[in-house]
């Protein structure tokens, strides 16, 4: 994986997630700003009276997540998404992992309704998506919503100009406005000059970059992608996330992104939700996940990864306590640095070690025992 990694700072832990340097978001300023999505209790049962048999087992006395999962597939129906529920925050990226199967694309579809969940809420700004008429609902992804699929369907006719500026002519805006924001969109992702090309002549990963500039095209406030770059070779991948990351750096969109590469995902999430067999088992900034597993499955995800150029000092440090003061001689941590470089700090001293956010004053203290602990590869 190279370098280039959503901000490393970690904002004030418990209340914000991670914040991109010079981000204004959710936790950025301590302003209550409302969550993007709010999911709650979503379930997506496939087979015949699906709906049915869920609300008669949600019925049931103490019935938890597992026992009405369980019933419904003694009745051979397919519970792919169990009682989600979460809230994606404003600007944030919300990577949704796991492996094949899991449930992923399934609760993808419920929250932008391209399919009907069975039972739960989902609220897009506030809004009850559930409830809204097919009118508004055309209306919602006309202008809110954005979509990115891995095999995004271009239309062969059409050339890179005309597919981007599709959405915008559905929306009825006017040719020379609608093809003016699409060289925009298409600026942005790079492709300035192909605007005439048609989708046989791009490569995988152009064509990829036109889908991207399509859905950008209407200026979505929700944009959900699914594996989006998962079809393209290691490189083109890479490429593309950086460009991903620095689109969202200057546009700021509430993001669904769904992967099951835990590199893609630790590299692009503000915060990662980890599904198995149709439930969210665990949300956590990467730090988190990679650093406090919830169990085996999560653990597997993040065996191979190197905890050290991912977590940050800010996820070891002590904050109780007497705060060693900073010595102008002896080491000193930043809030955002990775273990590795904490590391290299602290390989001469034995006694905890300041810690100090952006402005010098001391937040702080990691004890080298427990970065040393921390780093240890996991063999289990
Ligand atoms: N239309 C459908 N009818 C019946 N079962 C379905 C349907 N769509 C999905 N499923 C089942 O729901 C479960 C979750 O599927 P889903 O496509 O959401 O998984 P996923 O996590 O996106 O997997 P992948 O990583 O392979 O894309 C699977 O068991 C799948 O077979
Ligand atoms: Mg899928």
């Amino acid at each position: 994986m190279d370098g280039r990694k959503r901000g490393d700072l970690e904002a004030c832990r418990g209340c914000c997630h991670k914040v991109t340097p010079g981000k204004t978001s959710a936790g950025a300023d301590h302003a209550p700003v409302a969550p993007a999505i709010v999911c709650k209790g979503l379930w997506k049962v496939f087979g015949d009276k699906g709906s049915q048999h869920l609300s008669s087992a949600l019925g049931q006395e103490e019935a938890d997540t597992e026992a009405v999962a369980a019933s419904l597939i003694d009745r051979g129906l397919i519970p792919a998404v169990r009682n989600a529920t979460f809230d994606v925050h404003a600007s944030e990226i919300f990577v949704i992992m796991g492996l094949s199967g899991s449930g992923k694309s399934t609760l993808v579809r419920c929250l932008s309704r391209l399919l009907e969940s069975t039972s739960g809420s989902v609220h897009l700004g506030g809004e009850d998506l559930l409830q809204a008429s097919p009118k508004r609902l055309i209306e919602l992804r006309r202008t809110k919503l954005g979509m990115v699929f891995q095999h995004f369907g271009l239309f062969p006719h059409m050339n890179v100009a005309d597919n981007v500026a599709f959405p915008l002519k559905m929306q009825g805006q006017g040719k020379n406005e609608r093809l003016q924001r699409a060289h925009e969109v298409v600026k942005l992702v790079g492709l300035e000059g192909r605007e005439d090309a048609y989708p046989r002549e791009l490569s995988g990963g152009q064509r990829q970059r036109v889908g991207i500039a399509r859905s950008l095209a209407a200026d979505p406030e929700v944009w959900f992608l699914d594996e989006p770059f998962s079809a393209l070779d290691p490189l083109i991948r890479r490429q593309l996330q950086d460009e991903f990351l620095d689109i969202q750096a200057r546009l700021k969109k509430s993001i669904v992104f769904i992967t099951h590469d835990i590199a893609e995902a630790l590299k692009l999430a503000d915060r990662i939700a980890i599904m198995r067999d149709g439930n969210i088992i665990q949300i956590g900034t990467p730090t988190e996940i990679v650093l406090n597993p919830v169990d085996d499955y999560v653990r597997e995800f993040s065996r191979d990864v190197a905890k050290g150029r991912h977590a940050t000092v800010a996820s070891i440090m002590k904050t109780n306590g007497k705060l060693p003061t900073l010595n102008k001689s002896g080491p000193a941590l930043n809030l955002g640095m990775t273990l590795d470089d904490a590391l290299a700090s602290c390989v001469s001293t034995y006694k905890p070690v300041p810690v100090v956010d952006g402005e010098g004053k001391v937040r702080g203290a990691v004890d080298p025992a427990d970065l040393t602990a921390a780093l240890q590869v996991d063999h289990s």
